[in-house]
Parts: structure tokens; C-alpha cells; sequence
């Protein structure tokens, strides 16, 4: 698919474009203003996405709890169960003798999968986790 780049100009105070200047320098490979311009610019159509009342987008929820936690592996399997439609796919890992990692990667409408993401992270037992929420920005 070929798209044709437009140009466009840009005003902002010194300070700032020199702090954005900063922030490039630090990037990998794509180290100059249009391709972070870019980038920002789709990470804002992401968003705007994903706030979009019944937007179907991709969670990936990361706990991390102690297997020990009386019934909280079997808590958490129940509500994975009830929710089996928008649970793709669940990673385990065994952090060390005690700890365990999980991954719970879910597609669904946003607000279930953000209701979802908060019944696990308010298990008793779960210790820290995030929900990272995306989609494709295509449809912003
Ligand atoms: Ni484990």
C-alpha cells in the first residue's frame, strides 16, 4: 500500500520543541522528528479508538500473585471461564517458588473487556497488574 507523504508546518514554543528534540534523540532506529510525529499521531487515533464507546479492541491484562492465596488460582480460572468468548489465549509463568506471572490476552467490546480487567485486578490475592488496551487506530 503506498502512501504519499504530506508536508506540513509546525509552531511550538522553544522550549518545548527542544525537550521534543530530547525525547527523538532517545528513540531506536527512527531517530528524527516526522516518523516520532507519526508515531504520536497514531498513538492518539489508538486512543481516540479505544474510548470510543463499543469499540472492539485487544486488552493484554499482566498480574502477578502469590499461588499460595487460598483460592485465588481457582477464582481466577472461574471468571476466565464465565468470560470464555473474550479470553483468547492465558500465559503462565512461574516467577520462583511462590510468585506467578499471568498474561491474559482478550478481543471484545471495550468497556467488558475493561470490566473484566477489573474483576481479576480486584480479586483478593492479586498483588499488581495493568491493562494495556489497543486496537489498530484504523478505524478513529
Ligand atoms: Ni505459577
Amino acid at each position: 500500500m503506498a502512501h504519499e507523504l504530506m508536508r506540513f508546518s509546525v509552531a511550538m514554543p522553544e522550549d518545548l520543541l527542544m525537550r521534543f528534540d530530547r525525547l527523538v534523540g532517545t528513540r531506536g532506529l527512527a531517530r528524527n522528528r516526522s516518523e516520532a510525529v507519526r508515531d504520536l499521531v497514531r498513538d492518539a487515533l489508538v486512543e481516540a479508538e479505544c474510548a470510543t464507546p463499543g469499540a472492539e479492541v485487544y486488552g493484554t491484562l499482566t498480574i502477578v500473585y502469590s499461588h499460595h492465596a487460598s483460592d485465588l488460582q481457582e477464582k481466577l480460572h472461574q471468571i476466565q471461564h464465565e468470560h470464555f468468548s473474550v479470553i483468547v489465549s492465558t500465559t503462565h509463568v512461574h516467577v520462583d517458588a511462590h510468585m506467578c506471572l499471568e498474561v491474559i490476552i482478550m478481543h471484545g467490546e471495550a468497556a467488558l473487556i475493561q470490566s473484566i480487567a477489573n474483576m481479576i485486578l480486584g480479586t483478593k490475592g492479586v498483588e499488581n497488574g495493568r491493562l494495556v488496551v489497543t486496537t489498530t487506530g484504523r478505524d478513529a
